[in-house]
């Protein structure tokens, strides 16, 4: 028994020492401690041996078990190392690193963000629309003539199947009353598409933020004091907010909104068009939707539309748009 104990171990070492892989040594690990292994064998014979041997045999045994494990695993671990250093290869891991260039959030997203906590605090939910959308969504349901040049194909991207690049974020007005029953108190923002020379003050891509107020009895008063105390809690109390009459197909009296503000270098600036949801609109929706929710007998309400390009710009001393755009990490990194 005991000059069985000793042939097994030597054999299992040598074998150890000379496995050239871990699978080699998962099956010498098998043939020793497996379920038919030469290791349960002799835990068997060992209840046969004399009473009086079995103590030394048992200790012999139990040497054998823990030599070729310990063995098993410092050559186990030796593949791992060779394993690893073969994938560092040369590579000196006491050089140092190549520090990460921290980004920051684009000025146009910061301002979004607090454009945005305003229409919050003001009770308007965020709604979305998607930037590829229908003629009908983009004029049609908006009261824009046919004729009208923000149709014409130099004005506006159009695809293939008749669809286009929405040219204004008022296509969500629609969208929000095709699916919603009134009242309306939204705002949403994206990019929009027009097909202008890019130039320091044009791009091809913008963004707005778009609000919707529709309820009974809504007025005009109430169209002005909503943008005077949009434009107050983002520019300071002091900001001179000036309405001047305009023309949208879609808003009835309509208006270009003049701001100036000490922040914005004390100037008049236009920044955004607003009035009162014309009929037609809401005759247009109801057809669609087939019932009278939004019947102008019944709702009134208004819209406003904020170009963030022109702001961000104004707020911060930005002259060419063009760089809004180019993603230069040293020009962002001014807007932290
Ligand atoms: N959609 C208009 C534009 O892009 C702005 C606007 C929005 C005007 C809502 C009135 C009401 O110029």
């Amino acid at each position: 028994m005991r000059a069985r104990i000793e042939r097994i171990q030597k054999e299992a070492l040598e074998e150890i020492a000379a496995a050239e892989n871990v699978s080699t040594l998962n099956e010498i690990r098998t043939r020793v401690f497996g379920r038919s292994g030469s290791f349960v064998l002799l835990n068997r014979l060992l209840k046969e041996v004399p009473k009086d041997e079995r103590p030394y045999l048992g200790r012999l045994l139990g040497d054998l078990r823990r030599v070729i494990s310990t063995s098993l695993e410092k050559r186990e671990s030796f593949f791992e190392k060779e394993r690893d250093r073969a994938l560092i290869g040369d590579l000196d891991l006491t050089l140092p690193g190549t520090a990460l260039e921290y980004g920051a959030a684009h000025p146009i997203t910061c301002l979004l963000d607090r454009t945005i906590a305003i229409c919050r605090r003001m009770g308007f939910s965020c709604t979305m629309g998607p930037d590829i959308e229908t003629e009908w969504h983009c004029f049609d349901a908006l009261n824009t003539p046919n004729d009208h040049p923000a149709r014409d194909e130099k004005n506006t991207f159009y695809l293939q199947d008749g669809r286009l690049l929405r040219t204004h974020t008022s296509t969500i007005q629609i969208r929000t009353m095709e699916h919603q029953f009134p009242p309306i108190r939204m705002f949403s923002s994206g990019a929009a598409y027009r097909r202008d020379e890019i130039d320091a003050t044009h791009l091809i891509q913008f963004h707005q933020l778009e609000g919707l107020y529709i309820s009974k009895d809504v007025g005009l008063a109430d169209l002005k004091g909503t943008i005077v105390f949009f434009f107050r809690e983002l520019f300071g109390w002091e900001t001179e907010i000036r309405f001047r009459p305009h023309f949208f197909p879609f808003t009835v009296p309509s208006y270009e909104i003049d701001v100036r503000a000490t922040m914005l270098g004390n100037r008049w600036l236009e920044l955004a068009g607003c009035g009162m949801i014309d009929s037609a609109v809401f005759e247009a929706v109801s057809t669609k939707r087939r019932d009278q929710a939004y019947s102008p007998e019944v709702v009134s309400g208004f819209a406003f539309g904020i170009g963030l390009e022109r702001l961000t710009m104004a707020l911060n001393g930005i002259t060419d748009i063009r760089t809004l755009t180019e993603n230069n990490i040293q020009f962002l990194s001014q807007f932290h």
